[in-house]
């Protein structure tokens, strides 16, 4: 989705605000922009397509003294990806100039008043609207006309905003898209996401709903809704700045991958739960989309056999639009790695309204979902840079696996949660064979994935990594279900990744996999190293992982299934990290 940056202050404005957007890049976007404010005005660049396109433009420019900018990365919703479509978008008499995240919902509205009073739009964006609200609201102070502008609109937003009056001033406002902001020795800065600006300051504020910020170059001053300055106080954050650079892989997938051990140990070392009071629910949802929603799904089959808890797993953008019935003992468990996905984050305040208790598994701290729910763990996985989530959701299993311990009063145990990096390794010191693996099916156009049980869960992970990376069409369906219409899409050569690490349900996904070998299915077959004889006797392929209590499998066995989706991708000649169409983190609906 659309990123924001914007300094003031000493910087080197031009190349702090491209270097800000090129952290920005794994968000997802197809155009790019800059404004800078000068002495003679504020000047804007930007183009459809990558970041070099802009940083080309950029180059052959002369901005002198220009202590205040502002960029923006696109993703497009309200007209196409083009030049004049990319923000930052200037109000007509060139005194504000915007850049926005988020949908402004009644934009039509705006738009249609404003040329009633001869406002004329350049752009199809509902961004723009933005630009020449605040020159209409002008009366001389600027947080006034941003407070005011604000309550005009609809829906969701993060600006940046400059004025032509205020050369050294840069402003902010947000609802429901997430904006951070920091305080260095050179000035302030503004971002959508911290690792913008995690090479310039790791004590960070984040913005409130409602907050609107005026950032100089020796302080920030905060602003609540109704116009009072307000204290507020930095969180400081401890990801390392290296962490979110790829660091000698070629792409951050893969590196992400590497570091799945790491940020599982680290999720392990999180004892929030222990300080969780927790009384045993009569009954569990959890809400999410895409990657989070596979975790909570293995989250439902362990914490139903765990903790006998019936748990139901919904997808956060179905939620929010039915009748809901929650009860006074039922929790709500809310899941995910940015902790700004619009939709989840809706579907939680849904839930909280309706009288349910919150608790949330979140990676980025301080961020909209963890700030808003009534607990919150954080799965300490670092940034995660591809749009592909990997290590986010092996730590949200981890994360899963200890809340399922603690519903039911220490079944689950540590032992075997504390042997899962050192497996992971393992597997990953295997990944050759996996490639060799890809090698051989990447030529597939479409390729299923089965399970049974915990491994269905599991399955729907694995098809969704490859479907999104590489293009190839991809479905997962429970074992026993294929027969009931897909396996009438089997035909000779069709590629099958088959789960089979639960040893109850073996010998049944043996004969599911039979069944689409006799109708010329090649199968490879994920499974662990005590069963690899049984799995070898009928799969063309097998893959091992180590022996593990079945119960814990998806947390490994995804492992291969994330390598097998990367090989696949980088073989296609895909753009891994930043795959089409496809955006980091979603806050619009
Ligand atoms: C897939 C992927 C997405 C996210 C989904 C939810 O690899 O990353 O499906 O899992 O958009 O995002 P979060 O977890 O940030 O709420």
């Amino acid at each position: 989705m659309c990123g924001i940056i914007g300094c003031t202050g000493g910087f080197d404005t031009a190349a702090v605000l491209l270097q800000g957007l090129s952290k920005l890049e794994y968000r997802g976007y197809d155009s790019a922009g800059i404004a800078v404010l000068c002495v003679d005005g504020i000047e804007v660049v930007k183009c459809r397509g990558r970041l070099s396109n802009l940083s080309e433009l950029v180059s052959g420019k002369d901005f002198g003294d220009c202590p205040v900018g502002i960029g923006h990365t696109r993703w497009a919703t309200h007209g196409e990806p083009n030049d004049i479509n990319s923000h930052p978008h200037i109000s007509r008499d060139g005194r504000f100039c915007v850049v926005h995240n988020g949908i402004i919902e009644n934009y039509m509205e705006i738009r249609d008043g404003l040329m009633s009073q001869g406002y004329e739009f350049v752009s199809e964006t509902d961004s723009e609207v933005i630009a020449h609200l605040l020159e209409f609201n002008f009366r001389g102070d600027v947080i006034q006309c941003l407070r005011e502008t604000v309550s005009q609109l609809e829906g969701s937003y993060a600006l940046g905003v400059l004025c032509r009056e205020k050369p050294d001033m840069l402003y902010s406002a947000r609802k429901d898209s997430p904006l951070v902001l920091g305080l260095t020795e050179k000035g302030g800065i503004i971002a959508s996401d911290i690792p913008a600006i995690l090479s310039h300051t790791r004590d960070i504020y984040i913005a409130e709903d409602g907050e609107i910020a005026a950032v100089g170059r020796d302080e920030i001053v905060f602003y609540d809704q109704l116009g009072n300055i307000m204290d507020k106080d930095a969180v400081h954050v401890d990801w390392e700045v290296d962490s979110a650079e790829k660091g000698g892989f070629e792409h951050f997938m893969l590196k992400e991958i590497h570091e799945e051990p790491s940020a599982v140990r680290a999720t392990l070392g999180n004892d929030a739960f222990d300080h969780m009071e927790i009384t045993k629910p009569d009954r569990i949802q959890i809400i999410a989309c895409g990657t989070a929603y596979h975790a909570g799904v293995v989250g439902k089959y362990i914490i139903e056999e765990t903790a006998g808890i019936p748990v139901e797993v919904e997808v956060a953008s179905e939620y929010r639009y039915r009748n809901q019935i929650v009860g006074k003992n039922h929790l709500t468990i809310v899941i995910s790695q940015s902790g700004e996905t619009i939709d989840t984050l809706f579907a939680m305040r849904k839930a909280k309204k309706l009288g349910s208790r919150i608790i949330a598994l979140v990676n980025v701290v301080g961020s909209s979902i963890a700030r808003e729910a009534d607990d919150v763990f954080y799965t300490r996985a670092g940034p995660e840079i591809a749009v592909a989530s990997t290590k986010a959701y092996s730590t949200q299993l981890a994360a899963m696996y200890m809340l399922a311990d603690k519903l039911s009063d220490g079944t689950i145990g540590s032992k075997t949660l504390a042997d899962i990096p050192g497996m992971i390794e393992r597997i990953i010191s295997k990944r050759e064979d996996i490639q060799r693996f890809a090698s051989e099916l990447f030529g597939g156009s479409s390729i299923f994935f089965i399970g049974r049980g915990l491994d269905f869960a599991l399955s729907m992970e694995g098809s969704l990594k490859l479907k999104e990376i590489s293009y190839i069409h991809s479905e997962a369906y429970a074992g026993g279900e294929l027969k009931h219409g897909t396996i009438a899409l089997i035909e000779e050569g069709t590629p099958v990744i088959c789960s089979m690490t639960q040893p109850h349900l073996f010998s049944k996904m043996a004969g599911n996999v039979k069944e689409i070998q006799a109708r010329g299915a090649k199968v490879l077959v994920i499974t662990t190293e005590d069963l690899a004889e049984e799995a070898a006797k009928v799969a063309d392929m097998v893959v091992t992982i180590p022996e593990i209590d079945p119960i814990y499998a998806p947390v490994t066995a995804v492992v291969p299934m994330q390598l097998f989706a990367y090989y696949c991708a980088v073989l296609r000649g895909c753009d891994v990290d930043k795959p089409r169409n496809l955006a980091k983190s979603v806050t619009v609906e």
